[in-house]
């Protein structure tokens, strides 16, 4: 079915528009600090259906909620000492908690892809904010691209992969911290379950102890963590020193390059830049090599999108 998709600007009339079409069950794609999320409400089971239907998702991935505020969070799932210790550290921002769902909370099923746990997240982006306070209620939110391509960190990424399956855009401008939220597990130790926007080692440091890895080979709790994800069109050659003919360069620190995610060597400009140099450079329908980057603070992120990106397609 295709729809008009309406591009609504960060004003009143505007969060007023995307609050109401969000109550009508509809689809809104709205900014949050990390990337663009498609949003419907979580409460109903028709609007979460149209989620995984506009962006194809292959099958029922659990989906993160999104509220405006800590304590609504606590009405969601059962709260622990390190939730608190972490909420308090660093929401609003770009992390999200995976916590036991309690009973009755009017969470549609189909959010959860019926686990007990909930993924949880109160954003900063203040277009988020104004938007969930506008609405008043859970979003759900997965990133807003079509299901394995790469996530959207502008208004206009947005409409070129959904445009005519969502009812709006809310343009908020270009998100700051351009990879999605670290996801951590609480619903037995603390595990990393995706890395992202927030360093893993400023969630270790908060908690005081080491976060588990999810290792090879056990089954995927994140279960969106699939191993071909985030892809360009173009094939990904990545750790490439130099640019090998007929290839683009996405280049990082001081290299001769088509686009340069940080020519100082600076990770967090370089996860900010990452998507939409991406995007840019599968416009050129050429394969894209990628120079190393550093495994460290927010350079795990980028090197788990980029090997995602790399990865053999089905
Ligand atoms: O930054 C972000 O997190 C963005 C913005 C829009 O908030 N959202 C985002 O959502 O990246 P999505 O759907 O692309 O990724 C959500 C991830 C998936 O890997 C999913 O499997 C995992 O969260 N997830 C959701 N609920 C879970 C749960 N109960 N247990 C474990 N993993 C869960
Ligand atoms: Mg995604």
């Amino acid at each position: 079915m295709t729809v008009e998709t309406a591009l609504l600007s960060a004003d009143p009339d505007g969060y007023a528009r995307a609050a109401e079409l969000l109550r009508g069950g509809e689809l809104v794609a709205f900014p949050t600090e990390t990337v663009y999320g498609l949003g419907g409400d979580a409460t109903n089971d028709m609007a979460v259906a149209r989620i995984f239907e506009a962006k194809g998702r292959p099958r029922f991935n659990p989906l993160i909620v999104h509220v405006d505020r800590i304590e609504t969070v606590r009405d969601y799932v059962e709260w622990s000492h390190a939730a608190e210790v972490l909420a308090s550290a660093f929401w609003p921002g770009p992390l999200t908690l995976v916590l036991p769902i309690r009973p009755g909370t009017g969470i549609s099923g189909l959010v959860t892809a019926g686990l007990p746990s909930l993924a949880v997240r109160v954003p900063a982006n203040p277009v988020a904010r104004e938007l969930l306070k506008a609405f008043g209620g859970p979003v759900a939110a997965p990133s807003a691209n079509p299901s394995g391509r790469i996530s959207p960190t502008t208004a206009a990424h947005v409409e070129a992969g959904l445009a005519g399956r969502i009812a709006a855009v809310l343009d908020g401008g270009a998100c700051d911290v351009g990879v999605e939220s670290t996801i951590v597990g609480l619903t037995d130790g603390p595990v990393l379950l995706r890395p992202g926007g927030l360093p893993a080692e400023a969630v270790e440091q908060a908690l005081g102890e080491a976060l588990a890895r999810q290792g090879e080979g056990e089954p995927v709790t994140a279960p969106g963590q699939l191993a071909s994800h985030y892809a360009p069109g173009a094939t990904v050659r990545l750790e490439a020193e130099r640019r090998e003919p007929g290839e683009v360069l996405l280049g990082f620190g001081r290299v001769e390059c088509d686009l340069n995610l940080s020519a100082s060597g600076d990770l967090t400009e370089a996860a900010a830049n990452l998507f939409a140099h991406l995007h840019a450079l599968d416009e050129t329908g050429k394969p894209i090599a990628v120079s190393p980057i550093p495994e460290r603070g927010l350079g795990r992120a980028i090197n788990d999108r980029l090997r995602r990106a790399a990865a053999p397609r089905d």
